[in-house]
């Protein structure tokens, strides 16, 4: 067997190197590379020490695929529709799962809710606290409504320690039907069962970390048990360390949000029994978080036409949502002209400015231009192109789409447009929430069933799709001056003037 090694990891970024230095050659940050032992290349640490506890097991040897039998993947499910929806249908009995979001985005929250829900269906719950006292934990508990049943508050059992020793000791003796633990970040582990003080203090250092993980999957796979843990996400927005602990776990869910709206998403990043494109939908709320089926965005006919603004159907996993996607421009510098996107992808806003301008006769280049999509959503997608394309070019000419409209397609550097999966989907979908008309690359209008073919419009290139976007007259200018309209050039007919008009 190959020798363990040390090596240096950063507790900033997770990137192991092979020497120490004062700086992370990977991140940059000072002072962050700290000494651990690698396992040898090619051991997983979870199945090497089941492998080691148990020296007389038989060594596996290779068979031909078709001879291994298939067993049903076990579900639990959590009793949160949104939260199952995410897992593939509920926790993976034996499975470890990393939940990682910003501070205050709700994961002690969701954790709480889980917990009363599997209590309120039969299960045993151990939560395990390190970051707030038992008391606080029933207060939340209280709140959310999880200690609501009292049969059922029996079988939620709370922890609160920062010795992880303790807490595996405990997990075993109570044998849970699932392990809690909020946060990782926050428990330590001692060299040999006892902790010293050097120890607790290195709670949350990049070695801590790694080794709190590998005894809490090692718990999983040994019992059965499912662990739940959450793990804080650094200031870049990675979950801490993150490459450190992403493969010592079967799954990995980043909770997101801005914590000044509403809205939260969970959203899978890694899942060994089953997809990562589902996500979860959910509202926080007075009374916690409540999970929402749908998105908000509705199309409503008599809203007034506003530049810089653009519905697209996007697909998340097995739905449809619509999300708006908002954009500004200003005057800049030639040169040092700022590009911002939330929600969508900065090099991808590059590409559109550039299209914009290469083949929509657009001058953006001393143009300030920030594009976000409205809610926290996070379109990764490229069908967002054109609807991202037409808020820009909107804003910019102080034009709107048409009152009710939703937009999709890919834009090439060419200035096509160029289809997208689930067009049908994506039209129906509009369609349900109201949209009068929607824009489609124009080589899938054919597909498209015949009675949503009356409100679709076919665009093959760029153009076609700035043709739609119409002039508004002066009094729905929000903030114009009189004159301010007209002295731009722009034609002035109601709703009827074509963008190339303009040019
Ligand atoms: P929390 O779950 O503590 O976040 P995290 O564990 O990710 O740091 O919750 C964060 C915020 O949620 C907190 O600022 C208050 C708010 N909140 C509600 O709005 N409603 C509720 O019922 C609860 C429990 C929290
Ligand atoms: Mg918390």
């Amino acid at each position: 067997m190959a020798k363990d090694r040390t090596s240096f990891l950063c507790s900033e970024c997770g990137a192991v190197q092979a020497q120490w230095a004062g700086r992370c050659p990977e991140c940059g940050e000072w002072d962050v590379l700290a000494p651990f032992t690698e396992p040898a290349a090619g051991t997983d640490p979870v199945e090497a020490r089941i492998a080691s506890t148990d020296p007389r097991a038989p060594a596996p040897t290779a068979r031909p695929i078709t001879s291994i039998e298939l067993g049903e993947v076990p579900r639990i499910a959590s009793g949160i529709e949104e939260v199952d929806r995410v897992l593939g249908g509920g926790f993976v009995p034996g499975a470890s799962i990393l939940l990682g979001g910003d501070p205050g985005v709700g994961k002690s929250t969701l954790l709480m809710q889980i917990a009363g829900a599997l209590s309120q269906s039969g299960g045993v719950v151990l939560y395990a606290s390190s970051e707030e006292s038992a008391a606080q934990v029933r207060l939340r508990a209280d709140r959310l409504g999880a200690t609501s049943q009292s049969d059922a508050s029996e079988r939620l059992l709370v922890l609160a320690e920062t010795d992880l020793g303790r807490i595996l000791a405990e997990a075993r003796r109570v044998n849970p039907r699932i392990l809690l633990l909020d946060s990782i970040q926050m428990t330590w582990l001692g060299s040999s069962g006892g902790g010293t003080d050097a120890s607790r203090a290195g709670a949350g250092a990049a070695s801590q970390l790694r080794r709190c993980a590998t005894e809490l999957a090692l718990l999983a796979k040994q019992t059965g048990i499912t662990v739940l843990i959450v793990g804080h996400v650094t200031k870049d927005g990675q979950l801490a360390g993150p490459k450190l602990l992403e493969h010592l776990v079967d799954v990995v869910l980043a909770f997101e949000g801005d914590r000044h709206h509403r809205h939260r998403i969970l959203r899978g990043v890694k899942n060994r029994f089953g997809s990562t494109h589902e996500i979860g939908l959910f509202q926080m709320t007075g009374d916690g978080l409540e999970s929402m089926s749908e998105h908000s965005v509705h199309f409503d006919e008599d809203e007034r036409p506003s530049p810089g603004a653009a519905i697209v159907p996007t697909l998340a996993g097995s739905r449809c949502l619509l999300a708006e996607i908002q954009a500004l421009s200003a005057t800049g510098f030639l040169g040092s002209a700022k590009r911002r996107a939330s929600g969508l992808d900065a090099a991808r806003l590059a590409m559109l400015i550039a299209v914009l301008e290469k083949h929509g006769g657009l001058r953006l280049a001393d143009q300030d231009v920030f594009v976000s999509v409205a809610g926290g959503l996070r379109i990764q997608e490229p069908a967002a192109d054109l609807a991202a394309a037409l808020a820009i070019a909107g804003v910019h000419a102080g034009r709107a789409l048409p009152p009710a409209t939703a937009v999709f397609g890919e834009l090439t550097l060419s200035g096509k447009v160029r289809p997208a999966s689930g067009a049908d989907q994506r039209v129906s979908e509009a369609i349900r929430r109201g949209a009068h008309s929607v824009l489609v690359p124009a080589s899938q209008v054919e597909d498209l069933p015949q009675d949503q073919a009356v409100r679709v419009h076919g665009v093959h290139r760029l153009v076609d799709a700035l043709e739609h976007l119409i002039a508004l007259p002066s009094s729905r200018l929000e903030g114009a001056l009189p004159g301010q309209v007209e002295s731009s050039g722009l034609p002035l007919e109601d709703d009827v003037a074509p963008f190339g008009a303009s040019r």
